[in-house]
């Protein structure tokens, strides 16, 4: 099936501040066709590049990363905020618009050499995707590639991850 995607994503004025246009992927998640069509193709972009394990970042990189991993039979394993990971964790900062925030991810989540594709719902700021992938390199995996639902072009996060292959199922 070819569904239009774009179709499934609601924009929502003046959220969570005057100016910003928030794009909601729920109504996507919540109907099923579409929600398989996004996952396939993912899953389709994950073969191409021989991965071996997925990672995501709470709350939503769970969202697109887990039916990916089970449709592939591999592995996934998530990057978490504080004091969410009762094991020893290796820890990566960002910044966000006020202040700063930190991911987390158990020390044994990842194999060296592991090839890894990290997922998220959105790529904005860029800040929580480098996050992520600076933990994965910090346990010895390799990024192969980052996979999103969607893709804010004007918050220019591609450039925070310019060595890594990206790949955007809408672009706004
Ligand atoms: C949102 C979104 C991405 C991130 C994108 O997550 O799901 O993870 O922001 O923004 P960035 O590219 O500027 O870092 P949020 O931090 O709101 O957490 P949540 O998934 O737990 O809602
Ligand atoms: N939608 C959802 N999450 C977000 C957005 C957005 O437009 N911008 C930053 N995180």
């Amino acid at each position: 099936m070819v569904l239009d995607l774009t179709k499934y994503i609601a924009a929502i004025p003046d959220y969570p501040e005057k100016g910003v246009v928030f794009r909601d992927i729920s109504p996507l998640m919540a109907d099923g066709a579409a929600y398989r069509e996004a996952t396939n193709k993912i899953v389709e972009y994950a073969k191409s590049k021989d991965v071996e394990m997925i990672v995501g970042p709470e709350a939503r990189g769970f969202i697109v990363g887990c039916p990916v991993a089970y449709d592939l039979g591999v592995g996934f394993a998530p990057a978490r905020k504080k004091g969410k990971l009762p094991r020893e964790t290796v820890e990566a900062k960002y910044a966000l618009e006020y202040g700063e925030s930190a991911l987390y991810m158990h020390k044994d989540a990842v194999k060296p050499g592991q090839r890894v594709l990290v997922t998220d719902d959105l790529l904005a700021t860029g800040g929580t995707i480098a996050a992520t992938i600076e933990l994965v390199e910090k346990l010895g995996g390799i990024v192969v590639g980052t996979a999103f639902f969607i893709e804010l072009d004007d918050l220019k996060g591609r450039n925070k991850i310019e060595d890594y292959d990206i790949f955007s199922l809408m672009n706004y």
